[in-house]
Parts: C-alpha cells; sequence; structure tokens
C-alpha cells in the first residue's frame, strides 16, 4: 500500500484546487491514491473527527474509516461524514486489534492521544507491521522521539511516516523551517533564536484529552535550548507578553515541554529555541501555574490520575468556553545574526476547526508522495518535500483570520498591551513599587 504513495511524488507539484460549497478547496489527488481508505484513529473523538470532515471535504472521494473504542460515537461521526464512510472498532493498547483494523487500509491518522507517558508507540509499530502509511498528532517529546528511532525499521518496510503533525506541532515546525529556508536564502545571517508562541481560548473546542495533555504536560520540566546548551526549565514559567496580531492582540504565554523545541534544534540547527502556551480567560493560566506549585509533578505525571482529575474539571472547562470561545493563534519568531526577526502568524476561530484542516494538509501530503519512507518530522525536507510546503500551508490555513509568514514584526504586531485583570494588574504595580 506505502509503495504506491511514494510512487506518486511529482503529484504534489501537479496538485491543483477547486472551491466548493464546503469553503474547502478540494485536493486532485493522483489516481493511485484518489479512492484510497484512511483510518482515523481517534476519529470520534474532536481532532479525529475534525481531521475526518476536513479530509472527506477536501478529497471526497477518500474511504474514511472512523476508528474508536465507542460503536456509539463513531456511528455518529459516520453520520456525519455520510457516504464513504464506516466506522473500524480498535483499541490501540491491542496490538491484534490495531493489526486487523491496518490491514486494509492506505494511511493511518493517529489522533487518539494522550500520547504523554505512553509507553510504546504500537500504532506507528502496527503501521510499520502492516505496510501502511501513518501519520500522527503526537505532542509529547518522549512519544516523538520513539517514533523518530523506528526511522530504520519503516525505511525497510518502505513505510512513510510523519510524527508530531497537526498544527501545533504540526504546521508549527514547516513555518519554522520556511522562516529558517527564507533567512539562509535572502542572507540575512545565520538564525539564532527560534519561539514558538501558542495560545487558545480555552480548550479551543477540543476534547478532554487535550485537558489531560495540558495536566500531564505540567508534570514536564521544559526543556528548551541556550546558545546550543538543552537547559530545563519550570513548566509554566518564563511568561513572555507576545502580540499575535489582528483578532487575537497581545497575550500572557508561559513555557511548555514540546516536542518542536528540541527537533527544530536538532534539524533546523537553530542554537536556541523555546515553546510558549497561554490560554483565556486569564484565570486559567492561573490555575496551570498553581497546579504546577501545588500538586507533585509525579501526580501529574501519572495518566490515572490525571484522567480522574479530568473528569472533574472538564464540564467546567467547557461551560467557560462558551464564554471564551475557541480561538486560537500562533506565532513563530525567528531571530538572525545580523539582527533581523522575521515572524509567521497563524489565527483562527476554532482551534478544533483548524487542527483538522491541518491534519488532513499532512494525510493529503503523505497521499500525494511528498513523504519519503522512514520516520520524519514536518519540518525535514523527506517528511514534507520543500516544494510541496507552501500547498500545505495553503491547506492549512484555509479558514483562518490571519496567516502571514516571513515579516517583520513591526508589520503584524498591534502594539495591544497585554490584558491581564485587574488582580493580576494590582500585584505587577506592588512589584514594581517594591524595586523601585
Ligand atoms: N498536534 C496538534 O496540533 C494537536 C492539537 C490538539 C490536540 N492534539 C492531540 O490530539 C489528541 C486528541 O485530542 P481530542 O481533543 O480529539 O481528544 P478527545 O476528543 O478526547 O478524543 C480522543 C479520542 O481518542 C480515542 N481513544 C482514546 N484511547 C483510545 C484507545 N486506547 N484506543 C482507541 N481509541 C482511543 C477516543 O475514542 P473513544 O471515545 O471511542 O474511546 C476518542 O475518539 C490529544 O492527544 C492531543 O494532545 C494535537
Amino acid at each position: 500500500m506505502a509503495q504506491s504513495l511514494l510512487q506518486s511524488s511529482t503529484a504534489t507539484l501537479m496538485a491543483r484546487a477547486t472551491a466548493t460549497e464546503t469553503g474547502y478547496s478540494t485536493a486532485q489527488l493522483p489516481p493511485k491514491t484518489r479512492n484510497s481508505r484512511v483510518l482515523i484513529l481517534g476519529g470520534s473523538g474532536r481532532v479525529g473527527g475534525s481531521t475526518a470532515i476536513a479530509l472527506s471535504n477536501l478529497s471526497p472521494q477518500l474511504q474514511i474509516v472512523v476508528g474508536c473504542r465507542n460503536r456509539e460515537k463513531g456511528a455518529a461521526m459516520v453520520d456525519k461524514l455520510g457516504k464513504n464512510s464506516e466506522i473500524a472498532q480498535v483499541n490501540i493498547d491491542n496490538m491484534d486489534s490495531l493489526e486487523t483494523a491496518l490491514r486494509d487500509v492506505d494511511l493511518v491518522v493517529h489522533a487518539a492521544g494522550p500520547f504523554q507517558q505512553a509507553e510504546k508507540c504500537t500504532v506507528l509499530e502496527a503501521a510499520i507491521e502492516t505496510k501502511t502509511a501513518y501519520v500522527d498528532v503526537c505532542d509529547d517529546t518522549s512519544y516523538a522521539f520513539r517514533a523518530k528511532s523506528l526511522n530504520n525499521r519503516a525505511k525497510a518496510a518502505n513505510v512513510p511516516a510523519i510524527t508530531t503533525s497537526g498544527i501545533c506541532p504540526g504546521v508549527s515546525n514547516v513555518m519554522a523551517a520556511e522562516l529558517v529556508r527564507a533567512a539562509r536564502s535572502e542572507s540575512k545571517g545565520e538564525p539564532k533564536r527560534l519561539r514558538f508562541s501558542y495560545y487558545t481560548a480555552g480548550t479551543g473546542g477540543t476534547g478532554p484529552t487535550v485537558l489531560a495533555t495540558s495536566f500531564l504536560l505540567l508534570g514536564e520540566e521544559v526543556v528548551a535550548y541556550n546558545k546550543g546548551e538543552k537547559i530545563k526549565l519550570k513548566p509554566y514559567s518564563g511568561m513572555l507578553s507576545v502580540d499575535f496580531g489582528k483578532g487575537i492582540k497581545t497575550k500572557d504565554v508561559f513555557l511548555l515541554n514540546l516536542p518542536e523545541v528540541r527537533s527544530t534544534h536538532e534539524v533546523l540547527g537553530v542554537p536556541t529555541v523555546s515553546a510558549r502556551f497561554g490560554s483565556a480567560p486569564f484565570f486559567w493560566n492561573w490555575g496551570m501555574a498553581a497546579m504546577t506549585k501545588l500538586l507533585p509533578a509525579e501526580y501529574l505525571r501519572d495518566r490515572s490520575k490525571v484522567q480522574e482529575l479530568v473528569k472533574w474539571f472538564y464540564p467546567v472547562v467547557r461551560a467557560v468556553d462558551g464564554i471564551a470561545g475557541e480561538r486560537f493563534s500562533m506565532r513563530v519568531d525567528l531571530e538572525c545574526s545580523d539582527g533581523r526577526n522575521t515572524v509567521g502568524v497563524f489565527s483562527h476561530k476554532k482551534l478544533s476547526v483548524s487542527v483538522g484542516t491541518a491534519t488532513a494538509a499532512f494525510a493529503l501530503a503523505v497521499l500525494e508522495g511528498s513523504t519519503q519512507p522512514g520516520v520524519w518530522f514536518p519540518e525535514e525536507p523527506e517528511g514534507i518535500a520543500i516544494e510541496a510546503r507552501e500547498l500545505l500551508l495553503e491547506r492549512a490555513a484555509q479558514g483562518t483570520t490571519n496567516f502571514v509568514m516571513n515579516k517583520a514584526p513591526w508589520m503584524v504586531e498591534t502594539g495591544d498591551e497585554p490584558k491581564r485583570g485587574w488582580i493580576r494588574n494590582i500585584r505587577l504595580n506592588v512589584q514594581k513599587r517594591k524595586r523601585n
């Protein structure tokens, strides 16, 4: 199956977009992969479901298989997708169930998180075993590098695989790769510092697993790079106020341990890299910072304890989402040795929709033959070929409220002062007075 994907490597250049009544521009897949069967694990969840919808809109001839444990939830998704879709009951913790489900599909999209503290890359192993192309939306460093360690096995099996696709990581890695490429080709000096900043109102409309992911990440020390040195920092520390441009303006963001920091440091060779995340309303940031202080790290790294915590928190968080909205923005900053800075900004009204469109864009790139056999990060040219990046970004950016690349910061910034809430402003004023 994977072989047929590879034979169509020129297809990316041939891909032409046609606007449809769904608002998506449909992709012209090569004849060999046009009717491919794509299994979406976690297809009944928010990210997987949104990916299924985006894929069937972008390429209506694909056969979408919704992989889930809970049949009812899977059936509801199949009803939404209509013809060309079906359910497969799969438990990713059971290798037999996985291999059976993968046996007759061409591509598997793994969105059945959480990826944090998982012991094995079962889905990727089954994909290699059954020679099925693979894409995941992993947002965990250990998991992503364990997946990467299967590179030679995937190469030997002729299986193309991308780990850490999605929006952030995923599209953010490709944005970083393009900023670095542009800087080097325009002789702006050597790329010196790369900074990823992400903002989501509430959960961005994603599912309970994303909340579990956030809590599990609070239990991990943050790995960042400073002038080539690996450094370890406290989670949800190192606040920065970042201007995300029109529609979002300035928001506070905090350090988190995310895989794109290590992968872009290693792949793109940028010596200083960090990633930060912030939420709204502002008290979610306080809550996250308080959790890292009040709960022991071992507690926050325990998947079953965190799942229990999520049962309590999720209804409250979803209720606040109703007021806060689901907006999402990311900004990637590149600083070069000649002092010139360039940025990329990507904003959308709904994270849950945007992550599906982005993941679908990666799946289409694999079906178009842009990915070599092996396991790749999105910024590696063997993962998304350099000439396929523009199309990937164009597809992923459908529905965005703001998408700019390779601009000077002043061209995207609003100059807005962060709104932090009156209690925080009083605290900051007291701190300022004490310092003076
Ligand atoms: N890279 C990115 O840009 C990005 C962005 C956002 C989120 N994410 C990641 O996306 C993942 C999913 O988030 P979400 O909001 O979609 O969560 P969600 O709505 O809670 O959905 C999780 C899905 O995973 C399935 N699942 C869980 N355990 C499974 C197992 N053992 N076997 C089979 N299926 C299983 C669930 O199916 P059942 O209900 O049938 O059990 C459900 O469909 C998270 O891990 C998150 O970190 C990545």
